[in-house]
């Protein structure tokens, strides 16, 4: 404990920047050694569920990383997207008292209390993709993941690039958000992107409506949406399998998927950017599919190495993430980060090349 306290006296001295946040150091606790006699660390991970190809690439990411060759025993829960089962799960890995809690939360509210019981059993918490939103961020020890309203910022930044360049104006744009569960960070910082955007530039944003992140639901908003509206060319939605709903949904209606709005096509974008959304992106059905990396695993045991070596680790962690399109019409964009600023983001076209070098 003492490590951790010089650790964070350092840190506040170093004055460090935002996009690597001042961080905690040390193991567990001085008198809590991680490990059992053989030297195996056990990882107890909440994951949100199985809602999305996304969430299978992260879920494979973590156990193969947190695997008994790699000299862990993971504890592996599967929330079914519902915070009940996840506050459940941490408290079973502290009653079976884990080296290490990881948190994949549903949504960003509702963590204090057991996160609380997670730091008085000594035991270090590393929240992993979306964020939580605590009253105290002493409760968990580091955050990894996307920057998912700079996610939203690049895609929206893209939409009226493009729309610009094919002679369509902002008021021209009727556009469908089907959003990601409420509360969680994904869809906070997309619908945020997308929100500002409309403001900006004058969109005609006609329903925001969740499609809870699964492809079943994105189809049904999409199918109920279809009904009420006639004009719809845009269709942002917040994860691939949405999209994969949406674009069923669509096509069953009649309507041409694809980027030529000027023309009566309907556009869907994307995030995630999954081999199956980018094989959507190569046949013309997405037109711009934003990345969001699963790849948490490695990450993560960066995390948990430094941590056992009493070395100080970043609170905040940031993943790099690309965009992809149908074709070059926008060559780059210029996003607001969530830590301020903007950034330049080059624009990958989609060919069979790009998708088979990329792991998910
Ligand atoms: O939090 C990441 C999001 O959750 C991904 O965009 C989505 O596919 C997943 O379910």
């Amino acid at each position: 404990m003492k490590k951790k306290i010089l650790s964070l006296m350092l840190c506040g001295m170093m004055a460090m920047g935002v996009m690597a946040g001042c961080g905690s150091a040390g193991k567990k606790s001085a008198d809590k050694k991680s490990g059992s006699k053989d030297g195996t660390i056990t990882v107890g991970f909440s994951q949100v569920g199985a809602e999305s190809d996304w969430r299978t690439a992260n879920t494979k990411s973590m156990k193969e990383t947190f695997s008994e060759a790699n000299g862990y025993k993971l504890i592996f829960d599967d929330a079914q997207q519902k915070q009940e089962n996840q506050i459940t799960a941490i408290r079973n890995f502290i009653q079976q008292d884990v080296d290490y809690i990881v948190l994949a939360p549903v949504t960003e509210t509702g963590w204090d209390t057991v996160l609380k019981e997670a730091k008085d059993a000594g035991i270090p918490v590393i929240i992993v993709d979306r964020m939580v939103d605590v009253s105290d961020d002493s409760l968990y020890t580091a955050w990894v993941g996307s920057d998912f309203y700079a996610e939203g910022s690049k895609a929206c930044e893209w939409l009226n690039a493009y729309a610009t360049a094919k002679g369509v104006s902002g008021k021209d744009l009727h556009i469908v958000d089907i959003q990601g569960t409420i509360g969680a960070s994904a869809q906070i910082g997309r619908t945020k992107g997308m929100d500002e955007a409309v403001k900006a530039y004058g969109w005609d944003l006609l329903e925001q409506q969740t499609g809870e992140f699964t492809q079943a639901k994105g189809q049904e908003v999409m199918e109920s949406v279809l009904k009420q509206h006639d004009n719809i060319n845009v269709v942002y939605c917040e994860n691939d399998n949405e999209a994969f709903g949406a674009i069923d949904a669509l096509t069953a209606a009649g309507k041409k998927v694809g980027g030529d709005i000027a023309n009566g096509e309907v556009m869907v974008m994307s995030f995630d950017s999954t081999n199956a959304g980018l094989k959507d992106v190569l046949d013309k059905k997405i037109t711009l599919n934003t990345e969001c990396n699963p790849l948490h695993g490695p990450r993560v045991e960066e995390i948990i190495k430094k941590l056992e070596a009493g070395d100080k680790v970043d609170k905040l962690q940031y993943v790099d993430e690309a965009m992809f399109a149908v074709d070059d019409t926008v060559k780059s964009v210029k996003a607001k980060m969530s830590a301020g600023g903007e950034k330049d983001f080059d624009i990958t076209v989609v060919t069979d090349d790009v998708i088979s070098k990329r792991a998910y």
